[in-house]
């Protein structure tokens, strides 16, 4: 099984980050976890734009499920992952994937619920 992991933060230290690296590490033999390390390069979005050129796309299409990690700001989503997950929405790489959702700080308290929203997850 192909797990495709994303951490909202861009931060060196990030915890959020460190979490996912933690499950690729503990992970059994029979899943791969691989960490996508590009999200500070994907364009802003706008629809205007033809989405495949988004290489999230492909590496999305190529997994089995998705990890999404996400640091609360301002009480919402980072805006990095609030920009990736804009155009992927919309794709059919996303149609019944399974995503599992994390946020490591304690304090924090909307931004699960926004992925939750975001994502439609009920
Ligand atoms: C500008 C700014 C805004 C933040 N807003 C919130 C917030 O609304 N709620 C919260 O729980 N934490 C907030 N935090 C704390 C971050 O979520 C926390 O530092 C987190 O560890 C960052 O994720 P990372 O370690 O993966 O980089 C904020 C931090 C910064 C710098």
């Amino acid at each position: 099984m192909k797990i495709l992991a994303i951490s909202g933060s861009l931060r060196k230290d990030s915890y959020n980050t460190a979490l996912l690296k933690a499950m690729k590490a503990l992970a059994p033999e029979h899943i791969e976890i691989t960490l996508f390390d590009e999200l500070g390069q994907i364009p802003l979005f706008n629809p205007d734009i033809d989405p495949n050129i988004i290489a999230l796309k492909n590496r999305l299409a190529e997994a089995d499920g998705l990890f999404l990690s996400s640091p609360e700001y301002a009480r919402g989503i980072s805006g990095v992952l609030k920009n990736a997950l804009n155009w992927l929405v919309s794709g059919e790489e996303f149609v019944d994937m399974p995503v599992a959702i994390f946020n490591i700080s304690q304090r924090a308290s909307h931004a699960l619920d926004s992925l939750h929203v975001c994502l439609e997850i009920s």
